[in-house]
């Protein structure tokens, strides 16, 4: 058992330098610009090609035969060669590293993900809305409920209230505003098939609502591994302006990678593919305006003798983007202990909350 525990440490390191060693500024590029969306250089100055380039196709570098790899690789849209590190594309497609980075940053800037000033991001930032988890104290904690324009994150083990918080959210993402909703639907990525539409009807018939109209808005998809977990998300686009999804719940977003990846030489490989669609998510959440929450597993950490050895899953790519992350663990009874962990403007606290059978409640 503490063998087991003591690999698996070894390999959230791993997991961190291989990858900051590797792939070292694109990583961090991709990591730290979670807020002011990513830097486009090389072809900013051409602006009239802005908007001639709409498919991968129009890409300067990117010929049939180089387009036909990386279509055949899945790698068939703007956005995905925006969000890729130039070492994967130069696995995938065979051009040289200078290449790789003129298409992405052609992708990128094609996709106007350039500079803004402040004012504009600030301009934005006052369109984001937040959704009530049910309880004021879990609320306050994160400034006013699981906010849109933002990747919430929760970590905790087994049965401690992760996907509860995330059904909850499908019932409440739907309420009108001044209820604490965003007036909504809301699509379900499910990887651990543990989604319970029964559950979710209790919790709407606790508000009055409903469940069938609520079950109605609400867009489930199982994702049998990573590779289609990540093929899901990329297809939620057009949905997203369909059905006028406000909230995105990803329940467990690391499980699926991790079962997927499991040798040390997979590592950088996975931690790059979790990027790629974590980063996926954070471009919905401040191009639709959404909210994103995503539960986490955890792991221990068997050297540690004091305090909590539990740390979560997913290594240095999921703690940089998570906007929010929040530590949530059982206490007596229906009483949940959540702790606000690292936030860009919030002060770290800790709240307890209750799951009962009405919901999510303080
Ligand atoms: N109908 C219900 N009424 C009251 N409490 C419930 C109800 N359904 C579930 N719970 C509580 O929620 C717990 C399960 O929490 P949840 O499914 O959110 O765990 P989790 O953190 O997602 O765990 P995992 O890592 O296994 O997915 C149960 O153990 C129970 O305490
Ligand atoms: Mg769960």
């Amino acid at each position: 058992m503490a063998k087991h525990a003591a690999k698996e440490v070894t390999e959230t390191m791993m997991d961190e330098n291989q990858v900051n060693s590797q792939t070292s500024s694109s990583a961090d590029a991709q990591s730290s610009d979670a807020h002011v969306m990513e830097i486009g250089t090389a072809a900013s100055k051409e602006k009239g090609k802005k908007s001639v380039i709409t498919s991968i196709d129009d890409l300067p570098g990117i010929g049939p035969s180089i387009a036909a790899k990386l279509r055949d690789a899945g790698y068939d849209k703007l956005e995905t060669l925006a969000y890729c590190m130039p070492s994967e594309l130069q696995e995938i497609s065979g051009v040289g590293e200078g290449s790789a980075v003129k298409v992405i940053n052609a992708a990128r800037d094609a996709l106007e993900m350039g500079f803004e000033t402040g004012a504009d991001v600030l301009e934005r930032r006052k369109l984001i809305e937040k959704i009530t988890t049910g309880s004021l104290e879990l609320d306050n904690l994160i400034g006013g409920g699981i906010e849109t324009q933002a990747i919430t994150e929760i970590f905790g083990k087994f049965g401690s209230g992760k996907s509860q918080i995330g059904f909850q959210l499908c019932v409440n993402a739907q309420l009108p505003k001044e209820q604490g909703g965003l007036g909504g639907s809301i699509a379900f990525i499910d990887t651990e098939s543990t989604f319970r539409p029964e559950r979710i009807s209790q919790m709407a018939e606790a508000k009055g609502l409903d469940p069938a109209v609520v079950l109605g808005n609400i867009h489930v998809a199982k994702a049998l591994n990573s590779n289609h977990q990540m093929l899901l998300a990329e297809k939620l686009e057009p949905m997203i302006r369909e059905k006028n999804i406000r909230a995105i719940v990803v329940d467990s977003l690391t499980a699926a990678f991790r079962a997927d990846y499991v040798g040390r030489g997979e590592l950088a490989e996975r931690q790059q593919k979790l990027n790629q669609h974590i980063h996926l998510l954070l471009r919905y959440a401040d191009q639709y305006n959404l909210a994103v929450y995503v539960t986490n597993q955890v792991m221990d950490k068997p050297d540690i003798l004091f305090g909590d050895p539990t740390i979560p899953i997913g290594g240095h790519v999921l703690a940089h983007t998570s906007t929010y992350r929040l530590y949530v663990r059982r206490s007596k009874e229906d009483r949940r202990i959540v702790k606000l962990v690292d936030s860009p403007n919030l002060p770290d606290g800790e709240v307890v909350f209750r799951v009962t059978p009405e919901g999510i409640m303080d």
